[in-house]
């Protein structure tokens, strides 16, 4: 099958979150099963900065556009497959963010810069310039690819998939928008893009997609409730035959402990000791204190509202107090920057915070430490969970998407059958929080039950092969 992924990120050349890395290694898991396929992102200027090798294959003219648009191409690791780069200089040669300008607000032109990936999306499924390689699937990615699907005329025999990564990002814009991006009026509608009289770019994605997906099953549940339906909860169980939850692997050939050049020290499941050599090593680079026999906690993410900042800052001082290490990575909202610094300063030896983005480190995080934090407020798939499982640090969730669908919660029946891989708390307070780490730690000090907790999870198999085999069988279903 030929299958175009059209996304805004992708690991390694441009990467905010976990979009990027399933963006990767989605593709690059389906070229390997034989597939032909090509990604288009935007030609960011750190992107193209990254880029070894790299050849204009195409040049496009756009009615509405003074300069034509060119098709950069590059290689995708290990495969036949490419990646296709929107080189446009006014709309993605600029530095920063992809999507926040430095004061940390949406860059004023987003809605033309991804517009502008969908119609170069779109002319390459209608089959308009001189590139002569047509889909048989279109595969969008959250908002920003969103208006893909409503831009392909009736007639193209292509499917085509939307991917719901994240509901709360939905790319809103006003009227005038629609009027400036060049519309036809029919699709100000409720059955097209219009939304509480506002442009909404996700809206293309879902009512004009054959199928919608999001990343794991109970996210897809959750949606289509008024708690996590972000407004759309309605048409998302208007086309609920259409709603599927396919969880996200991980790509083992970035993260695997026996061989990730970030980390210090090798290990596997077979050979654990590397483990304790990476906690001690980082333990002493990150100045905390404590020993083998104190648990080392750690959390690594965006630091926004989603990912439930609020309650792991509320719970830190008596966790801290009470002498558990922590080791913290994340940038975003610069108030929980802020919060977590001030709490550092509160709080020396005890607990490392780096504000910024660092890959390394966030390797070096999933090796060292013993027990990985995730108080999500809500959590469409979570990679971090799935790294840390396979990396033997045991997670400590919210009982939310994927992470109530990824981990294995260490009930007494689940550790007596030693299928536990990590802790879920429901309640979501501080408090609940604070209890169920302590409950963590009490097991950690039982050295033969924590055994059985890291192998289970290390054992458990998040590798690509399900879910991209699960994503084929939806472009194959019936379709229309
Ligand atoms: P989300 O996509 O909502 O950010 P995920 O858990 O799906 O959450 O993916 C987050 C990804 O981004 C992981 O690969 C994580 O390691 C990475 N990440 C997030 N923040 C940072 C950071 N500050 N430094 C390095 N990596 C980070
Ligand atoms: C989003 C979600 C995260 C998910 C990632 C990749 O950013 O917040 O839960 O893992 O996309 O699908």
């Amino acid at each position: 099958m030929r299958i175009l992924h059209v996304a805004s990120e992708a690991y390694p050349l441009i990467k905010t979150g976990g979009l990027a890395d399933v963006c990767a290694s989605l593709p690059r898991a389906q070229a390997r099963l034989g597939h032909d396929v090509r990604l288009l992102i935007p030609a960011y200027r750190a992107a193209i900065d990254q880029l070894q090798a790299r050849k204009t294959i195409a040049e496009i003219r756009l009615p509405e556009l003074a300069d034509s648009v060119r098709i950069l191409e590059t290689g995708m690791r290990d495969t036949a497959s490419k990646v296709w780069l929107v080189d446009y200089g006014p709309a993605f040669d600029r530095d920063g963010n992809p999507y926040l300008d430095d004061t940390g607000m949406p860059w004023d032109d987003n809605a033309e810069r991804f517009f502008l990936l969908c119609r170069i999306a779109v002319t390459i499924i209608h089959d308009e310039n001189s590139l002569g390689w047509r889909p048989h699937v279109v595969h969008c990615h959250d908002w920003q690819a969103g208006m893909v699907a409503p831009l392909i005329d009736d007639d193209q025999d292509i499917v085509k998939i939307f991917t719901i990564h994240n509901l709360s990002y939905q790319g809103i814009f006003p009227r005038s928008t629609f009027t400036s991006l060049g519309l036809k009026e029919e699709l100000w509608a409720m059955d097209g893009v219009e939304y509480l009289d506002q442009m909404s770019f996700i809206k293309g994605g879902i009512v004009f997609s054959d199928w919608i997906t999001t990343v794991s099953p109970t996210y897809a549940r959750e949606i289509q409730t008024s708690d996590l339906g972000c407004g759309l909860e309605g048409l998302l169980q208007h086309r609920s035959d259409r709603l599927v939850g396919i969880l996200n692997g991980i790509d083992y050939d970035e993260w695997n402990p026996n061989t990730d050049p970030f980390i210090d020290f090798h290990y596997s499941a077979d050979a654990l000791e590397g483990k304790l050599r990476n906690k001690m090593a980082c333990m002493e680079r990150w100045s905390l204190q404590g020993d083998d026999k104190t648990p080392l906690f750690a959390f690594v993410g965006r630091l926004v509202d989603q990912k439930g900042i609020d309650l792991l800052a509320a719970a830190l001082p008596e966790l801290l107090t009470q002498g558990y290490p922590f080791v913290v990575l994340g940038k975003g909202d610069p108030l929980l920057e802020r919060e977590l610094q001030a709490i550092a300063r509160a709080h020396p030896g005890r607990i490392h915070v780096q504000v910024g983005y660092d890959e390394k480190m966030s390797h070096q995080i999933e090796a060292a430490a013993d027990i990985f934090v995730m108080p999500s407020r809500f959590e469409p798939c979570g990679l971090n969970q799935m790294y840390s499982m396979h990396y033997g640090t045991v997670p400590i969730v919210s009982q939310t998407g994927g992470l109530a669908d990824s981990v294995v919660p260490a009930t007494p029946r689940n550790l007596a059958t030693k299928t536990a891989t990590g802790f879920t708390f429901t309640r979501f307070t501080a408090d609940a929080l604070i209890k169920t780490i302590h409950q963590g730690a009490k097991l950690f000090a039982d050295v033969q039950s924590w055994r059985a907790l890291i192998l289970a999870g290390m054992s458990r198999d998040f590798s690509w092969h399900q879910s991209a085999g699960a994503y084929l069988e939806l472009y194959q279903a019936n379709s229309k």
